[in-house]
């Protein structure tokens, strides 16, 4: 029997993360290639003509798997029987500009929103504008809510893979701990390469501390203004692709002995203060995140973790702040 279509709605469609998005959700990349999808597209009415010209551009394109576009500057519309959201809608960052310089922008826009079942925040400042969505739909459940940082978690695996010159698929289990920004933590100590003698530490293979500690996590933790200086625009491309993976798996699950990082409801685990959005490592099964416990965590870890959580917590009081 046919599935029934799954409805993702996108926010933002018509800008540069949605166009490339958009195509990579309608070809079953998010979903799988046999899960048919309705796409809900919402932008704000300049660009309405915009988000036009991408739904005549998808249906040029004649996806199997895409069995509806509505396209719309409505947000009741836009957010009907939606399953999945991916908000990525969002004033984007500027060179030179700070997470905290776009938040007052985004709080204002999102408290209007209707919410669905699994929300993905991608508009930075991610994590905290997913914490106020979850603020304002108390009837959904706190799981439901998550950011992505599987960019980053993507992007410390490119790293290693070019480091070690090995694939970037035999790279798995990098950590990002915290926040989508500069204070971010990426985490390699747990992380392993398949070789052809069984899997083996990322910190033995790479045998260079002062790299792992050094330039690594900075190259990480500032790709994404890298990115911005080079394109004179914001990833977009990583951005959507990553967007995929993190739905993709917390939909049909991670692969048995891997995780992912996800910005998720914090419960206090590795002793991050409760109640934030904080990046954390995760396995899925079954549309469930469940958070990877019992990992080490040695002293210097322990102060990055923290110092992206004070990061954290001065926004969400930032963020609580624009709303009174
Ligand atoms: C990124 O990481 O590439 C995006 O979040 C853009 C940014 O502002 O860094």
């Amino acid at each position: 029997m046919a599935k029934e279509p799954v409805r993702v709605l996108v926010t933002g469609a018509a800008g540069q993360i949605g166009y490339a998005l958009v195509p990579m959700i309608a070809r079953g990349v998010m979903l799988g290639p046999n899960q048919p999808v309705i796409l809900h597209m919402l932008d704000i009415p300049p660009a309405a003509e915009a988000l036009n010209g991408v739904k005549m551009e998808l249906v040029d394109a004649a996806f199997p798997l895409l069995k509806g576009v509505v396209a719309t500057t409505d947000v009741v519309e836009a957010c009907t029987g939606v399953n999945i959201a991916i908000m990525v809608g969002g004033f984007p960052r500027k060179e030179g500009m700070e997470r905290k310089d776009v938040m007052s922008e985004n709080v204002t826009m999102f408290r209007f929103l209707l919410l669905p079942m699994q929300v993905l925040v991608v508009a930075n400042p991610a994590n905290t504008n997913a914490l106020i969505l979850k603020e304002f739909a108390p009837s959904i459940p706190e799981k439901n809510f998550t950011c992505l940082t599987r960019l980053d978690h993507n992007r410390a695996l490119g790293q290693i893979s070019e480091r070690l010159n090995v694939q970037v698929s035999d790279v798995k289990n990098v950590i990002i701990w915290g926040n989508h920004s500069s204070t971010q933590y990426p985490d390699v100590s747990h992380a392993t390469v398949k070789t052809h003698s069984g899997e083996k530490a990322v910190p033995e293979l790479v045998a260079d501390d002062a790299w792992l500690k050094g330039e690594f996590i900075t190259i990480v933790q500032r790709r994404g203004a890298a990115i911005i200086k080079a394109r004179k625009l914001s990833s977009a491309l990583s951005a959507s692709s990553s967007a995929c993976d993190h739905i993709h798996d917390w939909v049909l699950g991670t692969p048995e002995g891997t995780w992912v990082s996800m910005g998720v409801y914090s419960d206090g685990s590795y002793n991050v203060p409760a109640g934030l959005i904080y990046s954390l490592p995760a396995t899925c099964r079954s549309g469930e995140w469940t958070v990877v416990r019992g990992l080490s965590i040695d002293e210097d870890s322990r102060k990055k973790l923290d110092l992206t959580a004070e990061e954290l917590t001065e926004e969400k009081a930032l963020a609580y702040s624009c709303l009174s």
